[in-house]
């Protein structure tokens, strides 16, 4: 090594080492990106910003030539005619955009807004309050965080995001540990989600062309978390991004945002916005479906970019166990195999595959690949 690569050397470290120290300076306030906003900072700090190959402008075209779908339930276990056209839609959205909008999904539109409004709540309570909710312990059921991924080395920038994560099923923890401004909102949402979810495996069981009650029977219900989202205005949105690119490590996801945008899907190579529309629900299909379904149903990337105008809400629903124990092993269903259609993946435990995906963060890359045989 010359003197200069010695100096480079030097100077790479003390870079990684001053970013460490920042990243831990901005984990230890607990206050997350709405600490720093309530601050009033005027510029992005350095660890949410982008190199700019990673930003939203630079490298992406839109297309807004697309009409993401949107499935009307209305009447999906009355009418066997309907029930078919809705079978139909299902299994053609999962397996071109990975993602639909519901409507008329049985959920009343105030229990969508209370849900909201409940996390809304949560993140603009007292501070002394919250912060006693932050953890990076992944064992905890209840666990507010800024940046599940904040030290991962693989990970460009911190997102512009902060979160909470509640474990609902199979084993919740008892109410009172729910924060008390979402405490009802949230057990009585999760249980319509939950009921959804079951109608929403059924359909997508039929659109493998397997019994309605295959994926309910396989468990694929089994486990519900709750992922509630702030993302607050930022200063200058160009430069940073509220969730990176990535896509769910579960079965599928039921997401609920708000009236602001941001979120968008690559969809034949393009980001393509999913539009807010009120009362309805945002469904995707995760990693474990594509995997299980070997790649009939896929799994899409998505992200959501940071805004001027905020704060933005949204209330992620997991469908999967996640890092708790599970023994039981998922791999391509066999009743969809054949000489034409060998498995692509390997088995893997629901636990695995959770610490597998949290360990290497959102960095851009798919978790699905490291499965593939
Ligand atoms: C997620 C996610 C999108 C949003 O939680 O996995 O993609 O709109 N959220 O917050
Ligand atoms: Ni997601």
């Amino acid at each position: 090594m010359g003197v200069s690569d010695t100096d480079d050397y030097q100077a790479t470290i003390q870079k990684s080492r001053d970013r460490m120290s920042d990243l831990k300076a901005f984990d230890d306030t607990k206050a997350g990106v709405k600490g720093l906003v309530d601050a009033g900072i005027a510029e992005v700090p350095q660890i949410f910003i982008l190199p700019p190959k990673n930003r939203p402008e630079y490298s992406d075209t839109c297309g807004s030539q697309f009409n993401f779908p949107v499935i009307d339930l209305e009447g999906m276990n009355e009418d066997p005619i309907k029930h078919k056209e809705i079978v139909d839609k299902v299994r053609d959205a999962s397996e071109t955009w990975g993602f639909f909008q519901v409507v008329n999904h049985g959920i009343p539109t105030p229990v969508l807004e209370g849900m909201l409004r409940g996390t809304q709540e949560f993140f603009e309570q007292d501070i002394e309050v919250k912060k006693q909710y932050y953890t990076r312990d992944v064992t905890k059921k209840v666990a507010h965080i800024s940046n599940f991924d904040l030290y991962t080395p693989s990970v460009p920038a911190a997102n512009w995001r902060d979160s909470i994560f509640f474990s609902m099923a199979p084993n919740p923890p008892s109410p009172e540990e729910f924060p008390r401004p979402c405490r009802e909102i949230l057990m009585d949402y999760s249980k319509h989600v939950m009921e959804l979810g079951k109608s929403l495996f059924e359909l997508l069981s039929e659109g493998l062309g397997l019994n309605p009650s295959y994926l309910n029977n396989i468990d694929c219900t089994e486990g519900l978390s709750v992922l509630g989202h702030y993302y607050p205005a930022c200063p200058q949105p160009e430069l940073a991004i509220g969730t990176s690119k990535h896509s769910d490590n579960d079965f599928i996801t039921v997401l609920l945002q708000d009236h602001i945008g941001g979120l968008q899907v690559l969809h034949q190579n393009q980001w393509v916005d999913v539009p807010p529309t009120p009362g309805a629900l945002v469904v995707n299909i995760g990693d474990l479906l594509q995997l299980i379904s070997n790649d009939k149903y896929v799994s899409v990337e998505h992200r959501v970019l940071a805004n001027k105008v905020g704060p933005r809400i949204s209330v992620a629903c997991f469908f999967y166990t996640g890092p708790f124990p599970s023994s039981k092993l998922y791999g391509p269903i066999t009743e969809l195999l054949s000489e034409d259609n060998p498995p692509k993946y390997r088995a893997t435990t629901v636990e695995d595959y959770t610490h597998y995906f949290r360990k290497k963060g959102l960095d851009g890359t798919s978790a699905l690949l490291h499965f593939k045989i």
